[in-house]
């Protein structure tokens, strides 16, 4: 008989979650929990991590700004000294603030880059450090977006380019890393219900931008709607387990059918 809970299960498994705190992030914390998993739930945002994690049996809260290289190696000594082993990332923490290109500023080029694209960086470079050093090799999941494939949305540049960033990181560590046992792959959402995209598209609104570009467009969402959180996590829960155990370097859209449309 097939062991479902060994191929798809987390038992004993540590796992840490960047961006935990709301949206895609939470619902990863939630899954893996459900899974079996302990999860390290790291945020920006310290008291919503708290929040997430004094809910789910097993994890711990960390403040942890993703684009500061002294607090992520700081969080991962925490992690490894509360749990003692790392066995997955999932990296979901990411801004999204739309922008006029004409108008942006090197700052937020710079702002947006920071979080987005070192963080990626940061937080990966410190998964394989203590997944090598555990020599029980490990799975890296990051959270990209089908704008790092394809120019999706207007007003949006910034940002997809540094999701085509975090595809290519995926890419290039996969093959450095296949020798060492760990695996890893992006998650490409496409439009996802959750409280950052709504705060986002209010404040574009605010700013006078218009919402444009392919994914607006007639029949460009075949499956008729945004995601919810859970489908965004249900994907990472896939590629994080033991059935992927042959899956690395890829890119797995999970956007209603966007990128075919
Ligand atoms: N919502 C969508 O439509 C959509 C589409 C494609 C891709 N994505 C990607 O999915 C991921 C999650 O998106 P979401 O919609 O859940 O966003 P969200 O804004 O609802 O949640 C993001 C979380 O990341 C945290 N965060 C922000 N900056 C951080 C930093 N510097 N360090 C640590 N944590 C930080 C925030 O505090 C927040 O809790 C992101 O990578 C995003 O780019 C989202």
């Amino acid at each position: 008989m097939t062991d479902l809970a060994g191929l798809f299960g987390f038992a004993d498994r540590v796992v840490l979650v960047t961006g935990g705190g709301r949206g895609i992030g939470r619902a990863v914390c939630e899954l893996f929990v459900a899974a079996g998993a302990r999860v390290a739930v790291c945020d920006i945002d310290g008291a919503a991590a708290e929040a997430v994690a004094s809910a789910l049996p097993g994890a711990a809260a960390y403040a942890c700004d993703v684009s500061d290289e002294s607090v992520v190696v700081a969080t991962y000594n925490a992690v490894m000294r509360d749990f003692g082993r790392l066995d997955a990332l999932v990296h979901v923490a990411a801004v999204f603030p739309k922008r006029d290109f004409l108008s942006m500023t090197a700052a937020q080029w710079d702002a947006l880059q920071a979080v987005n694209t070192r963080g990626t960086f940061l937080v990966m470079r410190e998964a394989i450090r203590a997944m090598k050093a555990g020599g029980r090799g490990g799975a890296i999941v990051n959270v990209a977006s089908t704008s790092g494939e394809r120019a999706s949305i207007t007003n949006n540049a910034n940002y997809g380019a540094s999701k085509a960033a975090v595809i290519n990181l995926t890419r290039s560590m996969a093959i450095e890393t296949a020798e060492d046992g760990i695996r890893i792959n992006a998650v490409l959402p496409g439009g996802v219900a959750t409280e950052g995209a709504k705060a986002a598209n209010e404040q574009m609104k605010a700013d006078g931008l218009v919402l444009g570009g392919p994914m607006t467009g007639p029949g460009r969402m075949p499956l008729g709607r945004l995601a919810e959180p859970r489908e965004i996590a249900t994907a990472c829960l896939f590629l994080a387990s033991d059935g992927a155990s042959y899956i690395t370097g890829a890119s797995l859209p999970v956007d209603g059918g966007f990128l075919v449309s």
